[in-house]
Order: C-alpha cells, then sequence, then structure tokens
C-alpha cells in the first residue's frame, strides 16, 4: 500500500540498542542542528542490549593497555578479526566508555571509588566493567533511553516495523515504516532523511533457543541483502556456553549465566563431576567462549547427557546476592538455588559475529545506508567475539557513524528533494512480494539448532541448506499475510540461509569447520526471493 504518513529529517535510525541510541545522541552533538527519528519494533527498551549482564570491556587499569586487550580480542577471534577494527576498538573504546559515564550511566565502584572491573573468557586481565552487579545492559539501557527521550531532535516512533529500504538513484534516502498501534502515524508510511542507521541487533531468534529476545530477528541483515549490500561472517554465530538449561524442550529466549559468574572463580563440571575445561586450554573455564562451547558439547556427548553443570556455591549467599543478583533471582525462579545447588547450563544461539559488512564508519555498499552495533560487521570479533566487546564495539562504532553523518551533514540534500528522490520504490519492487508465512518459523529454527549448531559438519549443513530451501519454495505459494509476523519470518529465513550457505562453503574448504588464516575465495551468492544476494568472503 502506498504510505499514508511522512516523516523527514536528517537521519532515520532503526533500532533502539546501545548502537541506535549511541549514534543518535552522538550526531545530535556533533550537528547542532541535526534531527533523527529513531524507528524501533516494539518500545524503547526491548532489544538485547537491557539483556547483556557481565559488562563492556575497556582499558582503564593502568596496568592494562591497549595491545593487550588487542591480543585477546583476536586471539579469540582465531586470527580473522580485521586488524584495524579491532585497533579501533580498544583505542578508542576508554573514551566510548567514559562518554557512557557522561551520559548518566552508574558502573559498580571499588570503596575506593575506581570502577569495579571483572574479569570473562578469553581476557588476561581484569578489564570489564559492571554495573548492578550483573545488570550492565539495563542500566546503560536506561541511561540512553532516558537521554534520548530529553533530547527534543530526536524523534522515537515506537511499535514500527521496517520492512524496506527507499532508494533514490542507488542512495539509500529513509525507510517504509509500518506502524502498529493507535496515534497519527499508524499504518504504513515513509521515513525519508539524508542517510538510514540500521542497528537492529542480532539474530538469535533464527536458533531454537537463544539468550537474544523476540525482536532478535535478523530484520536489519535481511534488509540489507534485499538493498544489496553485502554481508560477511555471517556462519560466525557465536553460542554462549553458559545458557540456563531449563529442559531439551525449552524454545526462545533462556535465562542467560553471565561469564563473569566464571570470571569470579565458577567452574564447570559434567554429569561424572569432571571438570573437563582444565585438560583442554590454558585459561581452562575462561577459555575464549567458542572453546568452552565446544568443549561442553563435547562433554555432552561423552556422557550423553543434554547439559553440563556451573559450580559456583562456594560464592556464599552474600556475594550471590551483591554481585550477581539478577542471575541469583533467575535460577530460583526455576527452582534451582546456586548457593547450594549446581546450575544445569548448555550453549545457546548468543552473537552474531558477522553482519553487514562496514567500513570504519559503518558504511555499507549501498550509498547513505550505515549499519552498526551486533547487525554490522566492521571485522572486528572475527570468528568468535571477546566477551563485553559487544557493547563497546557499539559506542565505539556509533560515534564513527556519527561522526561521519555530520561531516556529510552539510553536503545532504534538503528535505524536498529527498522526498522527491524517495520516490522510487523498495529495492524489492512490492515490499509484499517473497513473503513467507509465519509457519515456517519454528522448522527454520529446528533446522538451525539441528545442523547449524555448536557442532558442524558438510554433511548437516547440506540438509539443513535443502530443508531450508524447501520451507522457502513450500512458502512462497501460501500467501502470506503482510504485517510483523510475516515480516519476520521472511527474515529469518533469508538470515538462515544465507548464514548456512556460509558455513557450508567453509564447511567443504574446512573439513573439520575450524576457522583459519584469510584462505577464503571471494563471494557467495545465494538465490532470495529470486534474486542473488552476495555474501563477502573476501576477507
Ligand atoms: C555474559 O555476561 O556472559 C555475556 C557477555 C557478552 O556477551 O559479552
Amino acid at each position: 500500500p502506498a504510505p499514508g504518513w511522512s516523516v523527514e529529517a536528517d537521519v532515520v535510525i532503526v533500532g533502539s540498542g546501545i548502537a541506535g541510541l549511541s549514534t543518535a545522541l552522538r550526531y545530535v552533538e556533533l550537528d547542532p542542528t541535526g534531527r533523527v527519528v529513531l524507528v524501533t519494533k516494539d518500545v524503547l527498551s526491548t532489544g538485547s542490549t537491557r539483556w547483556a549482564q557481565g559488562g563492556i570491556a575497556a582499558v582503564v587499569d593502568p596496568s592494562d593497555a591497549p595491545v593487550a586487550h588487542m591480543v585477546d580480542t583476536v586471539v579469540a577471534g582465531r586470527e580473522l578479526c580485521a586488524p584495524e577494527a579491532v585497533r579501533t576498538l580498544v583505542t578508542e573504546g576508554p573514551e566510548a566508555l567514559h562518554w557512557l559515564i557522561d551520559r548518566g550511566t552508574s558502573f559498580d565502584r571499588t570503596t575506593a571509588g575506581e570502577l569495579a572491573l571483572t574479569r570473562e573468557g578469553g581476557h588476561r586481565a581484569r578489564r570489564i566493567a559492571h554495573a548492578g552487579g550483573d545488570a550492565t545492559g539495563a542500566e546503560i539501557q536506561r541511561a540512553l533511553s532516558d537521554a534520548v527521550k530529553a533530547e527534543p531532535r530526536v524523534e522515537l516512533i515506537e511499535h514500527a516495523f521496517v520492512p524496506d529500504l527507499l532508494l533514490g538513484n542507488g542512495v539509500a534516502r529513509g525507510v517504509t515504516v509500518h506502524v502498529m498501534g493507535e496515534g497519527e502515524r499508524d499504518g504504513v508510511g515513509a521515513a525519508h532523511a539524508g542517510a538510514v542507521v540500521l542497528a537492529t541487533g542480532g539474530i538469535g531468534q533464527a536458533f531454537a533457543s537463544t539468550t537474544n529476545p523476540e525482536v532478535s530477528t535478523g530484520d536489519g541483515v535481511a534488509l540489507g541483502l534485499r538493498a544489496g549490500a553485502s554481508a560477511r561472517d555471517l556462519e560466525f554465530v557465536q553460542f554462549h556456553p553458559t545458557v540456563l538449561w531449563l529442559g531439551a524442550d525449552a524454545r526462545g529466549q533462556q535465562p542467560l549465566i553471565s561469564e563473569a559468574v566464571r570470571g569470579e572463580g565458577a567452574f564447570l563440571v559434567d554429569a561424572a563431576g569432571r571438570r573437563f575445561m582444565r585438560d583442554r586450554h590454558e585459561l581452562a573455564d575462561l577459555a575464549p567462549r567458542d572453546v568452552v562451547a565446544q568443549g561442553i558439547a563435547e562433554a555432552m556427548a561423552a556422557t550423553g547427557a543434554d547439559h553440563v553443570f556451573l559450580d559456583a556455591r562456594h560464592f556464599g549467599a552474600r556475594m550471590w546476592q551483591e554481585r550477581f543478583p539478577t542471575i541469583l533471582a533467575s535460577c530460583r525462579k526455576h527452582g534451582i538455588d546456586p548457593v547450594t545447588d549446581l546450575i544445569p547450563v548448555a550453549p545457546a544461539a548468543h552473537y552474531a559475529s558477522g553482519g553487514l559488512t562496514t567500513d570504519l564508519h559503518g558504511a555499507t555498499d549501498v550509498p547513505g545506508l550505515y549499519a552498526v552495533g551486533e547487525v554490522a560487521c566492521t571485522g572486528v570479533h572475527g570468528a568468535n567475539r571477546l566477551a563485553s566487546n559487544s557493547l563497546l564495539e557499539s559506542v565505539v562504532f556509533a560515534h564513527r557513524v556519527a561522526e561521519r553523518l555530520a561531516q556529510h551533514a552539510a553536503t545532504a540534500a534538503d528535505p524536498a528533494s529527498r522526498a522527491a528522490g524517495a520516490a522510487e520504490e523498495p529495492p524489492d519492487g512490492d515490499p509484499s512480494s517473497g513473503l513467507v508465512s509465519p509457519t515456517v518459523v519454528p522448522h527454520v529454527r529446528a533446522a538451525m539448532s539441528r545442523y547449524v549448531g555448536v557442532v558442524r559438519d558438510a554433511e548437516g549443513l547440506e540438509r539443513a541448506l535443502r530443508e531450508l530451501d524447501a520451507l522457502a519454495v513450500d512458502s512462497a505459494n501460501a500467501d502470506a499475510e503482510p504485517g510483523t509476523p510475516a515480516w519476520e519470518a521472511t527474515n529469518l529465513l533469508t538470515v538462515a540461509r544465507t548464514l548456512t550457505a556460509a558455513a557450508l562453503h567453509r564447511a567443504r574448504r574446512l573439513p573439520a569447520c575450524r576457522p583459519t588464516a584469510r584462505t577464503e575465495p571471494t563471494n557467495v551468492a545465494v538465490l532470495i526471493g529470486g534474486k542473488a544476494m552476495s555474501v563477502d568472503r573476501s576477507r
């Protein structure tokens, strides 16, 4: 349907987690007249940010150094990280952390008033700042949400799904917006702007079991692919090793048991009580996340169990209450008391190390389209993100996107010509073409969790791709009703097929599926909705 309403700004940002909010706030700091429209699928705080527990990594301790943070990041990333992106992250990280403090985030402090720092997997130094003990993301989300609500030059549109980009002469000129609710902006509309920033978060809902909230359906990656942007490293899905195991039938978002719990001395044991991480890695339970997830998968296979256990009983009631109140409450809600019980855990999908390919200022290869945070891939995470680098990445690169936008503000088209340019069709033609039925979603998740999980092989990935392709063919004839469930299902299937094709490509070249040095050929082409999508494998 034709847009029933429209709105104009200098920048439209899609997504309201740490990446989107930091971009908006920094942009209006840098451009004294800049105006932002910030569109979010649910309400301001429903994204992944508020679920982040452990913290945000940055070099603030005088005994630590950016180069040490860089080494830990690159080692965790299996040396597939883009060095310049990592250098940027670690050197600009401390300033980003202080910006969060200036914008009202209250981090935990020592009795001497210094930032309290913890450790997580893969870090060889204490460099992780946290808030509320284990509620770091919630505190950051609170502070940034308050700041955005108080900023008159940022207009917020909630309950707004963005099906597609609007292009004018090949340049991103805005987005189509479908608002679900009451008010003057109900129904289908358009947001016109000089630039579009995707900050839509991750893809965890493509799997049966994930730490991600319901909104993490890969919308930004799918939108970018449809618009002709390339993605990279999508196959590098990070599985968090310690997610509370609630039974073999548990589906959807599962409670996280932060790595900081191991950072403070908890350890893993298998069903026989054996500390299986000790002989697997020099850092044992604090090895990088992929090593621990793999260790757990192998321990489960060896014992036939579908979970292992985390032992933190020695913390005692007081430390649990003071340091990890959120996790304590979540375990107790599910009938487990970590003060006296072992905590049953298993890996679950957690983070997309890959995403839309961007430069170090968030630019994708569609002019005018930027991506930041989990939806983006600067290459900073390589094959496996280092713990607590994600919140940091979001702020560091949000600031860089904002700088680029502010520099270009003076030369951007005026609002009238933006609206005229954006009169062109979205890249897919009719945005409702190729919609898949929401009934495919459980099947997508089942295939992804079974064949594209922690342990993968070429045979399983081929099977997953066949199943996903069959779902695409079957649902193409299903006449799905346009609306959030069908758009999300379409995006999940797009991301699942692209990711699986990339993983299969890697598995065929490297049978043990082990990431290795940059020997990959360029570009995997995947057919989505009859169009060839390019996955950049050039690194
Ligand atoms: C955690 O607290 O274990 C998660 C932190 C992260 O994903 O970086």
